[in-house]
């Protein structure tokens, strides 16, 4: 049986592929791009996008762990995936098995790799170097003990060196991030001084990749960038700043609701939980049947905008776990049932992610990859 979902999405394929063609057209020669498909594919869905990206040229997938992973390969992608978070010791043959590459950067972990890999099937690992994040990361001081477990052990197999910036996204102040790159270039060296030729060395994201050719290196792993949204503001200002050109991402998600009443509230009545809007004058009032369950923030109630019929349509009263209300007096000939874009077009206007975020105080990473993952993803434009 067929039936008419309350919120859906969009993910525009044609806006992906241009994504991937302009990020693609930043990097430098030699520089492969890595997909990041981690937290449901940043909201657009794992399948969906997987589907999109499987055997397109890129040397993996990136996720952040193994249940990730799997749900990939089997829902069909072949793609060889790369695994950059934990994955607990007892995981760890099963990862082996799969021929995934993981993200390694505690010494147990090695000493298990070592113990449930094989020659013939050895662990691919990439070493995570600790250059100023202090999230995941070997210590300098350390490195020569995971080196020296890759140097005696025919189980391990030395793939990737990586490491990520802390302070790229949030600034036009680069400093920090050169730091990184001088640890990152010690380390390097120190790699290569112990005998590895190693064949991916990586530290770019989204940012770095569009804004600095020196930390392509081997592998570019791209997550929100792919997705046609800028990692920040200052991200942009940077970019632009160095002469770039505007426009070169487009964003691939669009998302979309109902309305499933209209009702007329009269002056002085209360709208919603807590009471806390009050109707100024008498008013049409819009109810769309989705709410924070679905991932529409709470931090909206009374500040964000929906769009109906081409026309703004402002948050009124708290947002619901499954329903939050509208104000849609000035909606030309609203209707039961018209499209509500939360996250899109409609006419003239626009809501971005980076709008949600402003209002519910948060970045546009979090808008989308909270996405219900439960919500229908439909494909366009393939
Ligand atoms: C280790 C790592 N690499 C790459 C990325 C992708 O970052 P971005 O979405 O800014 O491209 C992330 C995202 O959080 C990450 O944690």
């Amino acid at each position: 049986m067929t039936i008419t979902s309350l919120s859906w999405l969009e993910i525009d394929a044609a806006a992906l592929r241009q994504n991937i063609e302009a990020i693609r057209a930043n990097l430098s020669p030699g520089c492969l791009m890595v997909p990041v498909v981690k937290a449901n594919a940043y909201g657009h869905g794992y399948l969906e996008i997987g589907k999109l990206l499987d055997k397109q040229g890129f040397p993996f997938l990136a996720v952040h762990n193994l249940e990730e992973a799997i749900l990939l390969r089997e829902g069909g992608i072949e793609n060889d995936i790369l695994i950059m978070g934990y994955i607990p010791l007892a995981d760890l043959r099963a990862a082996v098995a799969a021929g995934f590459d993981l993200v390694v950067y505690n010494l147990e972990s090695l000493k298990k790799l070592v113990a449930v890999a094989t020659a013939k099937q050895p662990a691919r690992c990439h070493l995570k170097l600790e250059t100023g994040t202090q999230r995941q990361g070997i210590t300098e001081e350390r490195l020569p003990e995971f080196l020296k477990e890759f140097q005696e052990s025919s189980q391990l197999m030395l793939r990737g060196v990586s490491s990520h910036f802390a302070n790229i996204e949030d600034t036009t102040d680069h400093s920090y991030a050169q730091l990184q790159m001088e640890r990152f270039g010690r380390m390097k060296d120190q790699v290569i001084a112990s005998g590895f030729a190693v064949p991916y060395y990586h530290i770019a994201s989204s940012a770095a990749s569009l804004l600095f050719p020196e930390t392509h290196f081997h592998l570019a792993r791209v997550g929100i960038a792919l997705y046609g949204l800028w990692p920040s503001k200052e991200t942009y200002l940077s970019y632009r700043l160095a002469g770039k050109e505007n426009q070169i991402l487009k964003p691939v998600l669009t998302w979309k609701s109902l309305l499933g009443q209209i009702k007329d509230v009269r002056r002085g009545e209360y709208v919603g939980y807590g009471t806390t809007y009050r109707a100024t004058a008498d008013m049409k009032l819009g109810v769309v049947p989705i709410g924070y369950f679905d991932g529409y923030d709470r931090l909206l109630s009374n500040r964000g905008y929906c769009l109906v019929n081409g026309r703004r349509a402002p948050i009124r009263g708290r947002i619901c776990m499954n329903l939050f209300m509208i104000d849609v007096t000035d909606i030309p000939d609203v209707r039961l049932e018209n499209t509500v874009v939360l996250i899109g077009e409609s006419g003239d206007e626009i809501i971005r992610a980076e709008d949600l975020a402003e209002w519910a105080n948060t970045i546009n990473y979090e808008i989308v990859t909270r996405i219900g993952a439960h919500l229908k993803r439909i494909v366009t434009n393939p």
